[in-house]
This record gives structure tokens, sequence and C-alpha cells, in this order.
């Protein structure tokens, strides 16, 4: 099949990319022309683990195409992928202007049927919204999809190739048709296509990251429950995950949680409830929750070292992405984290594999970054875990002790066993279990 994919941000390239892995033809298309030249060249712009090699070899067997043309990238195409940047307005709600620009372009050039999608993730309503925007502008046949994506950054291409499921949300007969065609390969394995209407498909995205958000917040307040009544999170964890209706994944606790995707959703969710004056309690204590906990780390910092205890202080950081696997820091705990501690007069030296340009970008020599995990901790009076990549889950805690000027771990994801850092002999507090010392 023709596809065409506006906008070569995170959602379109995986989207694209994994569509040409099937045989389609895919064309992406974006306004910055230096950005596709690099791509046409074969020079992949977002870091994704398994995404190159798919990018690669589409390139070169010509089913993954790259324009700044919109018009030559929607002639031949069956199915536009929308996968533009819906950004939170000053409001908080999602900045629609993107989407129905682009909605305004494709009505002025399209000459027959085609089934437009919206793939970034939308407030409910936007289909109307864009299906009104094509109506305004064109009398060619099309229909409007969502078809919301469930990504997950640094799984994204499994996610993409073998969903959960995938959620078509049309009452168009010919544009399920051909979504079902398109999506058959993802689903061989027996995952279920869900067809429905239009606003149900939009609200299922929020619905799904703000119950995945809650989720983990919950566990977060069990973890400080844990610390009060000195039980173990992790014990309690396996504990209820067991229970097969409450399931073992997204029971982690932690530094609260970040990125691109969860504190948008749960924010616009919240926003779009109020809109329909309803007061959607549980998100708002969900977001407030996760403020809470992202700087839970240094409220155990300053009951260990004093309420002023941290000024003249040097830190070490491990991870600064949001999560393993990307480079992506938005609304990464670390950075709340890094904000705190430079207030409060520390300095901080940081090591992410992935994440340090951006945080450089960002953050400039405010802090200093460390060419490998080991030389983060030189003069360092403590060692602060953010981030659980593999890297950091079996160092040489020896080697560790020897770098740092005391051996004092504060660990926001829960990455060693108590035991062990009690033979080694490090002052190590955790979330939700008991602090060694
Ligand atoms: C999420 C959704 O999982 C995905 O379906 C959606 O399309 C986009 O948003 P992503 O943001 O890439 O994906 O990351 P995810 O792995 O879901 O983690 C989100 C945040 O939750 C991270 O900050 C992570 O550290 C945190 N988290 C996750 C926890 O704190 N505990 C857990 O048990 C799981």
């Amino acid at each position: 099949m023709k596809i065409a994919v506006i906008g070569t941000g995170y959602v379109g390239l995986v989207t694209g990319t994994c569509l040409a892995e099937t045989g389609n033809e895919v064309t992406c298309v974006d306004i910055v022309e230096e950005k596709v030249n690099k791509m046409r060249n074969g020079e992949m712009p977002i870091y994704e683990p398994g995404l190159d090699q798919l990018f690669h070899r589409n390139i070169k067997q010509e089913r993954l195409t790259f324009t700044t043309d919109l018009a030559e990238a929607i002639a031949p195409a069956k199915v536009i992928f929308l996968a533009l940047p819906t950004p939170p307005g000053a409001d908080g709600a999602a900045d629609l202007s993107y989407v129905l620009g682009a909605a305004k372009d494709i009505a002025k050039l399209i000459t027959e049927y085609k089934v437009i999608v919206t793939k970034s993730t939308v407030p409910v309503g936007t289909a109307d919204k864009v299906t009104a925007v094509l109506k305004a502008n064109t009398d060619v046949p099309f229909a409007v999809v969502s078809n919301p994506e469930f990504l997950r950054e640094g799984v994204a291409v499994e996610d993409f190739m073998k969903p959960d499921r995938v959620v078509i949300g049309t009452m168009d007969e010919k544009a399920r048709a051909i979504m079902g065609d398109l999506y058959a390969p993802y689903v061989r394995q027996g995952n279920p296509i869900l067809y429905m209407d239009e606003r149900s498909s939009e609200l299922t995205k929020y619905a799904a990251n703000s119950f995945l958000a809650t989720k983990i917040t919950f566990m977060n307040e069990i973890a400080n429950m844990c610390e009060l009544v000195g039980a173990d999170v992790d014990m309690v964890r396996k504990g209820v995950g067991a229970d097969a209706r409450i399931g073992k994944r997204f029971l982690f606790p932690g530094v609260g949680y970040g990125g691109s995707c969860f504190p948008k959703d749960v924010q616009a969710l919240s926003k779009a409830a109020e809109e329909n004056k309803y007061d959607f309690k549980i998100l708002n204590s969900v977001m407030e929750v996760n403020e809470t906990q992202k700087k839970r780390l240094v409220v155990k910092m300053r009951e260990y070292y004093g309420a002023d205890g941290l000024k003249g202080k040097h830190f070490a950081l491990w991870g600064l992405a949001f999560k393993p696997e990307t480079d992506d820091i938005r609304e990464a705990p670390a950075l709340y984290i890094i904000d705190e501690l430079l207030a409060s007069g520390a300095t901080v030296t940081a090591y992410d594999p992935e994440g340090m340009p951006n945080v450089k970008k960002l953050l400039g020599d405010k802090i200093s970054y460390a060419k490998d995990r080991y030389s983060a901790l030189d003069a360092a009076d403590a060692l602060l875990i953010v981030t659980e990549w593999p890297v950091f889950r079996t160092p040489d805690f020896d080697f560790m002790k020897e770098k740092l000027n005391t051996p004092v771990i504060f660990d926001g994801r829960n990455l060693y066993d108590l035991d062990r850092m009690k033979e080694h002999g490090f002052y190590y507090n955790s979330i939700g279990r008991k602090i060694v010392s």
C-alpha cells in the first residue's frame, strides 16, 4: 500500500519505518529541508534501539523515502498519517494548530478518496475537527480515522511490530477495511484490532496512559508507606502483582514518571474533564503526588545531611534520560533533582549513556558531565541513581567505594540488593525499602 506520513518526529519515524518494513511504500514528509536531506542520506535523527537497522534497510530497498513536498507525498497515497506535534498550549490543552493546518493543506491537494489518520495523541473530538476542516476545503470524499499509538520509547519497534492491540476509530466501512489490511501483518499472533468510533478511540489512548501513570503513582505512595511502617516495597510489589487482576508490570516505584507521554496525557485528560465540568479527582492527585515524588531523593538527602547540609557538597548522578534506552529527557526526574541540588548550593557530575547531549543543550556547564559511570564518582560525596540503565545494575562496588569520598548511595530505582550493600559497607537509601547504614 502507498502511505504518506506527515511529520518525522518520534511517532512519524517509527510509524513510517515500521509500515515500510511490511512492504508498504512510505513517503515521509517534513517541512525542515535539512532534516529531510539528512534522512535521505540515511542519517537517523532519533535514538531508538532497533529502528536504525529497519530505517536503513527500507531506504535501501526504496520503500522509505523523504520529501518536503506534501503534494508529491499524498498524490499516490491511499492512507495519510498525521504524526505532527500537539504541544500543550498556554491553558494546558493540546495545541492542534499543526494538525488542523495540515488537514487544510491536504484538503486542497486531494483528488480522490483518502484515509486520513490522526496518529498523534489528540484530545477527544479532534477527528471531528479534522473532518470539519477537510469538509470546508474539499468536496473530494475522505475518511478521518483515529489510530492512537501505544509505543514505549526504547521498545517502540517491538511495540509497533507486535502491538498488544491496534485501535482503529472510524465509522467509515471502507476506511476500516483499508486500515484492517494495513495492520493485518502486525497482529498475526492473534492480538486484536479493535474497531470503534473516533471519540472512543481518542479517549482510549488517554485512558490507557492515565491508568498506567496512576498505577505507578499508587505504588510510589505504597513505597512511601513502606518506609514509614518498616515494610519492603519489593515484597509488597511481588505480592500484589501476583494477582492476575493487578498484574506484575508497571508496579515499580521510583522517582516519579516522566517522559513525553504520561505527564502530558494525564494533564490533558484532567483538563478535558474540567472542560466538561467534571472534576477528575484521581488524576489531579496523581499529578500532585508525582510532583512530590520527583523530589523524593532530595528529601531523603536533606534528612541525611540536614536541612542546609547540601550546600558545598558534590554529587555524582547516574541517569539523566527519563528512562533507560532513550536519550529523551523530557520531564525527566533527573532535571528536577538537579535543579533542587543546584539551588541548595551543591554541585553535580552526571553520567548517562545517551542523555548527556540533550542535557548539555539545556543546562550547559551548570553541571559537569563524566565520560563514563565510574569517573562521575570522582570526589563525590554520594551517588544518586535516577535512571535504571542496565550498565548501572552490576557495577564494581569496591571500585566505587575507592572513588567516592564517602560510600553513600541514594537510589531512586532500587537497583541493588540490600544485603549486598550492607556487605560492601555502603550507606544505601532506596525507595520503599529499609535504609542500609
Ligand atoms: C508511555 C506508554 O507506556 C506508551 O504506551 C505510550 O504510547 C507513551 O507513553 P513511554 O513514555 O515511552 O511510554 O515510557 P514508559 O516505559 O511507559 O515509562 C513512562 C514512565 O513511567 C517513565 O518515567 C518510567 O520510569 C516510569 N515507570 C514505568 C515507573 O516509574 N515505574 C514503572 O513500573 C514503569
